[in-house]
């Protein structure tokens, strides 16, 4: 279905012609529906899911007649699952301030089913309840279920509902619909996403499942697409002949945190690479697609993945490099290491960090390299994508010979301090011929002056909308395992080439990752550790680098006659 166009709020609706509130623009859903979270008692269900909920009912974006239906094993009831949901949102960090009134109203729409994702009763309870609501209000029986459970239920819970009856067909008999959102990790490697896909499918039509992956929801990540597309000047020399090289980068101050059990069977690579890394990839090198829905723009993401050159397990030490962090600082404050984390075996093999370089083989990227790279515990916490173009063919300021006159960068900055950077070199103010690297910041915030929708609002209700454009498809998930595959079966089979841990904690990654890049006579563009956190100005010239110099026999002397 066709992404619904934005409403650009005019100045009579109180902003100014350049200020966009986005939630303002964002579409109420029309339909009723019953939102069936399965894993209600876990963690995701408390850090996003309710909040962006609540978060949507503060801005009365929430569908009509909504119903929200939590089942986990957890023993609760409507009342002690609302208390444990308000608390929830009292000590969520991305809800909007607390509201009574708007959470009384909220809450009523809460319901617990204390049940397991096995036996037959707990999916009878649900559909009881779920019909006898419906029937009552005579609205149609419109259901969004929900997998934030572990995802060793995912293939359990979806053929219970098969066999229970509790899917339709999207649209049966023209007015009721039911779909499914699935959380990441989708699959374990190429063979259980296969697997899982072909279990969902018995099940599900596959415009009905919604693959999520937070990172498409984020604001900086559609606005790439903005940026290129919408922009004439940006389509012209985005491609090899213009690019020198793409690096993508993702990394983390935090540490595994409480999930050390989830984090050392997936590692780096399954939690990061696979899936936000490359949906950047894809974003970033895709073709323009025909227009902004659902069909096109996945097929221009396919293709990226499917062009992704096959990474040969021969050369591996050439483009991958994996680290696992050791004790260290953040922020000045000491840390353990990975192996010392609650849940974590102390032998523990598993990759905190990724890098890798990939090619896209296609017309527009022949022999560009993509450097990505993700770790945690890393020196700042940076999102980014960062374009460094070729250096101009033919320098006419005869520069010394310890000079050079630096690339331009276009930085993309997914988060935080949203926005867009641009390096080039300008001519400092003087008799001379005296260049220096000037940067100019466009900041999301300050310009907009709106904290953007959290990416899990813009996903729910694009889900309630039933619009698939920010959710992968089958294809899509399955291209992505199939890259890292022969990554998987290397690193699961062999010891690291260096023992862990090969990187201290509040540091950039191992050394390896270092000389990757260098290898080709290139450097990771890492942020300035201390400078990371501030908010950058709205629309800024700010100097960086050395002022290169050109030689100043070059330069007529004052009082000096030029020669004729
Ligand atoms: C999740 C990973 O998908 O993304 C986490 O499981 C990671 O390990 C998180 O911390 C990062 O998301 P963001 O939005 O902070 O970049």
């Amino acid at each position: 279905m066709d992404r619904p166009a934005a409403q650009v709020p005019s100045p009579q609706d109180g902003f100014s012609s350049n200020v966009v509130n986005a939630r303002s623009i964002m579409k109420r859903p029309e339909e009723p529906c019953s939102f069936i979270i399965f894993g209600a008692s876990g963690d995701l269900t408390h850090r996003k899911l309710i909040p962006a909920l609540y978060n949507l009912a503060c801005d009365n974006l929430l569908p009509p007649e909504f119903q929200v239906y939590g089942f986990a094993i957890t023993p609760m009831n409507d009342e002690s699952f609302r208390k444990d949901m308000e608390e929830a949102v009292r000590n969520s960090k991305e809800a909007s301030p607390f509201d009574l009134r708007v959470w009384h109203g909220f809450a009523k729409r809460l319901h617990y089913i204390t049940a397991d994702f096995e036996a037959p009763d707990g999916y009878k309870q649900l559909q009881e309840k779920i019909t006898s609501y419906v029937k009552e209000k005579n609205i149609p029986d419109n259901r969004l279920y929900y997998l934030a459970t572990s995802p060793t239920f995912y293939e359990l819970i979806v053929s219970k509902l098969g066999e229970h009856g509790l899917v339709t067909p999207d649209y049966a008999c023209g007015t009721q619909w039911t779909r499914i959102v699935v959380e990441k990790p989708f699959g374990h490697d190429l063979h259980s996403a296969q697997a899982l896909n072909a279990s969902i499918h018995k099940v599900f039509k596959e415009e009905q499942v919604y693959r999520i992956d937070h990172y498409l929801g984020k604001e900086t990540v559609q606005n790439i697409l903005a940026f290129r597309f919408a922009n004439s000047i940006i389509e012209p020399i985005w491609n090899r002949r213009y690019i020198d090289h793409v690096q993508i980068t993702a990394a983390e101050t935090l540490g595994v945190e409480h999930r050390g059990a989830y984090y050392e069977s997936a590692g780096c690579l399954r939690d990061m690479v696979q899936n936000h890394l490359f949906q950047l990839l894809s974003v970033i090198c895709m073709e323009p697609p025909v227009r902004y829905e659902g069909t096109s723009l996945r097929d221009r993401k396919a293709d990226v993945l499917r062009a992704v050159v096959p990474i040969n397990p021969e050369n591996l030490a050439d483009i991958a490099v994996r680290g696992q962090y050791g004790p260290g600082f953040i922020a000045g404050q000491p840390v353990v290491g990975y192996r010392q984390e609650p849940g974590v075996n102390p032998q523990s093999n598993t990759e905190t960090y990724v890098a890798l370089k990939l090619f896209v083989d296609n017309w527009r990227w022949a022999d560009v390299p993509f450097y990505l790279r993700s770790g945690k515990r890393l020196a700042a916490k940076c999102t980014e994508v960062v374009i460094q173009f070729k250096r101009v063919p033919h320098l006419f300021f005869q520069l010394s010979a310890e000079d050079q006159i630096e690339p331009n960068l276009l930085i993309i900055r997914i988060a935080p301090d949203e926005g867009i950077a641009l390096r080039f070199e300008a001519k400092v103010p003087g008799p001379e011929m005296v260049l220096r690297s000037v940067q100019m910041n466009f900041s999301y915030s300050e310009t907009f002056k709106v904290s953007p929708a959290t990416a899990y609002e813009t996903l729910l209700l694009d889900a309630m909308i039933g619009d698939t454009t920010l959710f992968n498809r089958a294809d899509q998930v399955e291209l992505s395992w199939a890259i890292i595959e022969p990554l998987l079966e290397v690193w699961s089979a062999t010891r690291p080439f260096q023992p862990f841990p090969n990187y201290a904690a509040g540091t950039w990654g191992p050394a390896a990752a270092d000389a990757l890049i260098a290898r080709d006579g290139r450097a990771w563009h890492n942020v300035p550790v201390s400078t990371a956190p501030q908010k950058a100005p709205q629309v800024s010239v700010e100097l960086t680098g050395e002022p290169i110099g050109v030689r100043r026999a070059q330069m007529p002397q004052k009082g000096q006659k030029e020669e004729s």
